[in-house]
């Protein structure tokens, strides 16, 4: 008989423990509470029922390479004394429940044939699993129900298991991403940690604890990269002889900030964010801003707040100034984009990867988080799109406000003097930016 015991499951591990599917394949960062969860999941199950468990990874020289050690101290936290530990395997003596503990890496196939029993098989840090080792395995995990349960951070684009279970996923595998903020456990020191990371280097920052890749893929639209080319360049002055250019994205929700960006043809600056303001509020700042840095234009978002700010703003007598841009209308240049906010961001995108250099200033570091994170897609008629927001915001926790400021200032096509396309009048307002 089992005792109760109450063991909590983070959200997105429940399917760990009521769902049967053949491949639970579980990727992220660091401190996704993968292993945790693998442990905890594991412990509850082989004690509801007699269970033969193969805890796996590729090299396991000794058995301090295992999660002999994880499993032993999360037993001990909960206080299962069904479970004994013994050197290098765990058993439940009430059911029969084993653990076992194995290296993939130079198993004599004879060997690996003692897995063939195995109920469930858990192989962690499975990037480093390869080819090999799993077409040896697979087949052994034969028993009908059984299940493989795999941990992994992301190493490469190609990791040999990410290829061959994640990357097109049949009906059999659940994938799951899971980063340290989905973690309701993630120690504060870990958040910190990532945190500075994402400050420092937000390309090792999409390693190690976004679980991206190495050599990112062609996704996102904007690459890490050609941003932190932009805020590395200095460019001390703005270069008044272009026009300034304001976007303003008033917030739509009340977890959304104002944001506000500059830009003058190269440089993009004076990015700030403005909280719980209301729109008279927002109006206020929009009309100090205009009087003080008299701008060739103001474009302002009209989706939700912004339509209010719009009426404000002309009936202070600015309309010759502000420009209304809706975000999800047609794009002006139809052939390309599949709406204006598409139009607008891959406008961004050229400017960044223009032939001269441009700079943002950003002292906040956001920018960058918010112009990398929309993956590009494309429409049946190969038309650029974005990633849904509502999309963007669940996967990185906010709106990309920031973003969507510096790409209004491209709202009406804009591009650098320097670019001399042939098709530059056609984005031309009025001549004024020549
Ligand atoms: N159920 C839990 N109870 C208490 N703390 C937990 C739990 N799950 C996770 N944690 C905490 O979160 C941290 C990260 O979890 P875990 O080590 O399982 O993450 P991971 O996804 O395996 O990442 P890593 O690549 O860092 O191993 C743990 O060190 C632990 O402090
Ligand atoms: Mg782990």
């Amino acid at each position: 008989m089992s005792k109760r015991i109450s063991v909590e499951i983070a959200e997105p591990f429940l399917p760990l423990v009521n769902q049967s599917i053949r491949v639970k394949f579980y990727h992220g960062g660091r401190g996704g509470g993968k292993s945790y969860a693998f442990a905890d999941a594991l412990l509850m199950l082989g004690l509801k029922s007699k269970l033969f468990i193969a805890c796996l990874r590729e090299i396991q020289d000794t058995i301090k390479d295992s999660v002999h050690k994880l499993l032993s101290d999360r037993i001990s936290v909960y206080g299962l004394e069904e479970y004994e530990i013994k050197d290098s395997e765990i058993v439940n003596k009430i059911n029969g429940t084993r653990f076992i503990f194995k290296g993939l890496r130079d198993q004599d196939p004879q060997k690996i044939k003692s897995l063939e029993g195995v109920d469930i098989a858990w192989i962690e840090e499975a990037q480093t699993i390869t080819k090999k080792s799993w077409d040896i395995l697979n087949p052994t995990i034969r028993k009908d129900g059984s299940e493989v349960w795999i941990s992994m951070n992301r190493e490469e684009e190609n990791d040999p298991l990410w290829v061959a279970l994640a990357a097109n996923p049949d009906e059999r595998t659940l994938v799951v991403k899971v980063n340290y903020y989905d973690n309701p456990f993630c120690p504060d020191e870990l958040k910190l940690q990532a945190e500075k990371c994402k400050e420092q280097d937000y390309d090792d920052y999409l390693h190690i604890w976004e679980g991206e890749p190495v050599q990112q893929g062609d996704k996102k639209l904007i690459s890490a990269s050609a941003v932190k080319r932009a805020l590395s360049n200095q460019i001390d002055m703005p270069n008044n002889s272009q026009p300034l250019i304001v976007g303003v994205d008033p917030a739509r929700f009340g977890d959304d900030a104002t944001a506000i960006c500059f830009r003058r043809g190269r440089q993009a600056y004076r990015i700030k964010t403005y909280r719980k303001q209301s729109v008279v509020d927002v109006a206020n700042i929009v009309t100090a801003i205009i009087l003080e840095y008299k701008p060739a234009r103001v474009n302002l978002d009209v989706g939700g707040l912004g339509a209010g700010l719009y009426d404000i703003l002309e009936d202070r007598g600015h309309g010759d100034v502000i420009r209304a841009v809706n975000f999800a209308s047609e794009a002006q240049d139809k052939e390309k984009y599949g709406n204006r906010r598409a139009e607008m961001w891959g406008r961004v995108n050229e400017w960044l990867n223009a032939d001269l250099p441009v700079s943002i200033v950003d002292p906040d570091n956001v920018i960058l988080t918010d112009l990398t994170a929309p993956e590009k897609k494309y429409d049946r008629l190969q038309r650029l799109l974005l990633e849904k927001k509502e999309d963007i915001k669940k996967r990185i926790g906010r709106s990309t406000d920031v973003g969507d400021a510096l790409a209004l200032t491209f709202a009406e096509a804009f591009y650098p003097s320097s670019i001399d396309l042939p098709t530059q009048e056609i984005w031309v307002d009025d001549n004024i930016y020549l």
